[in-house]
């Protein structure tokens, strides 16, 4: 297969490209586009390329000058249709951040790459935002694009994360492509839990702990279900358990990795009260998105050195850059079906 040529529209960490790498298809990063000073850093280490190749400011961006490329793939700024935000939308020209998906779509119809390809939240298909998600693909459609989307679970791709996104892939209408493709993505039985990906007891330092008063509130609330895999769910009208309203046992999966506040598990242990309870470390949170250990640390090791004077004070970016991500796993069936099995 020849190199693809890629340009990332709001990398993050890129997830996207992380797929790619995993699938050993041969691409070519033209440029990326992160304004996000930490997650350009983290990047271009994850995947060895300059700085220099980010375009930073997407609103910024001279789109006459971009070079070609064979595929656009961005998961634009999505707090704007997201039910937990403020729901301002994303219409063209309001200024909302989840209105970005329209400067990628002015740098599609200039470069007019084969595939583009769109991650957001599933909300993007309510009422309230649905008239977004149509104009984006009618206005594909008259671009000359076959547009094909579909919801895609994180946990039917073996990750112990209920993450729900929404993939959208347009596809150049010159090129050919089987139009079946997409029912054809390969999904992957559940065979992990959250006691698969966790990190022994004694690597957990106790800063991830909730305080005993909150615990043994929530001790309290503790039931049979707690070891069979189901959610606890802690008193909602008491504000200081509010934070702390999910708890996930290790046999089970997570709620969605957002980019604050992670999940909470139920630790068994062999302490006076039997178990201790604890927000998910940020490499834990990483290894539920797909990326590797070794992603994870060359990325807090440089940030460390490059931001916090060598101190450990990377955790607020650290998952910020985790939920803001995709999973790999969903991105390497995709790209499986889309790129690979047309051969
Ligand atoms: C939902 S995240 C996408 C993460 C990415 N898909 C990944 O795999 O990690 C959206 C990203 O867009 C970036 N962003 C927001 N406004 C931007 C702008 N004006 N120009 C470029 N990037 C922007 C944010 O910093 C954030 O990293």
């Amino acid at each position: 297969m020849e190199s693809i040529k890629v340009l990332s529209l709001f990398s993050g960490i890129g997830a996207f490209e992380k797929a790619l790498t995993n699938l050993d298809i041969n691409y070519e990063i033209v440029n990326y586009c992160e304004i996000d000073k930490y997650a350009s850093h983290a990047y271009s280490v994850i995947h060895a390329v300059s700085e220099d190749l980010n375009l930073k400011d997407i609103t910024k961006i001279d789109i006459g000058c971009l070079p070609y490329c064979d595929l656009i793939t961005h998961g634009s700024p999505c707090q704007d249709f997201s039910v937990s935000g403020e729901n301002k939308g994303g219409d063209e020209g309001s200024n909302t951040r989840s209105s970005l998906m329209w400067n990628t779509v002015s740098i599609v119809k200039h470069i007019r790459p084969r595939y583009v390809v769109w991650e957001n939240v599933k909300n993007v298909l309510s009422k309230t935002h649905e008239h977004n998600f149509d104009k984006y693909i009618n206005t594909l459609r008259k671009l000359g694009y076959n547009n094909y989307y579909k919801v895609l679970n994180a946990k039917d791709f073996n990750i112990p994360q209920n993450r729900e996104r929404i993939f959208v892939v347009s596809v150049r209408n010159d090129v050919k492509i089987s139009d079946t493709w997409i029912e054809d993505i390969n999904t992957k039985e559940l065979s992990m839990c959250l006691k698969d990906i966790i990190e022994p007891i004694e690597m957990v330092p106790e800063k991830y702990y909730l305080s005993e008063s909150v615990t043994s509130k929530l001790i309290y609330r503790q039931n049979t279900t707690a070891k069979s895999g189901i959610t606890i769910v802690g008193d909602l009208n008491n504000s200081e358990l509010k934070m702390n309203k999910r708890i996930f046992s290790t046999l089970g999966i997570c709620s969605t990795i957002l980019t604050t506040n992670p999940p909470k598990i139920y630790i068994e242990t062999p302490t006076d009260t039997g178990y201790k309870i604890r927000k998910l470390m940020p490499v834990e949170c990483w290894r539920l998105m797909g990326f590797s250990d070794k992603d994870y640390w060359r990325v807090k090791e440089t940030l460390e050195k490059t931001f916090y004077k060598g101190k450990d004070r990377t955790d607020s970016q650290m998952y910020k850059m985790a939920g803001n991500s995709i999973v790999v796993n969903v991105l390497e069936s995709i790209f499986k079906s889309l790129l690979i099995d047309q051969d």
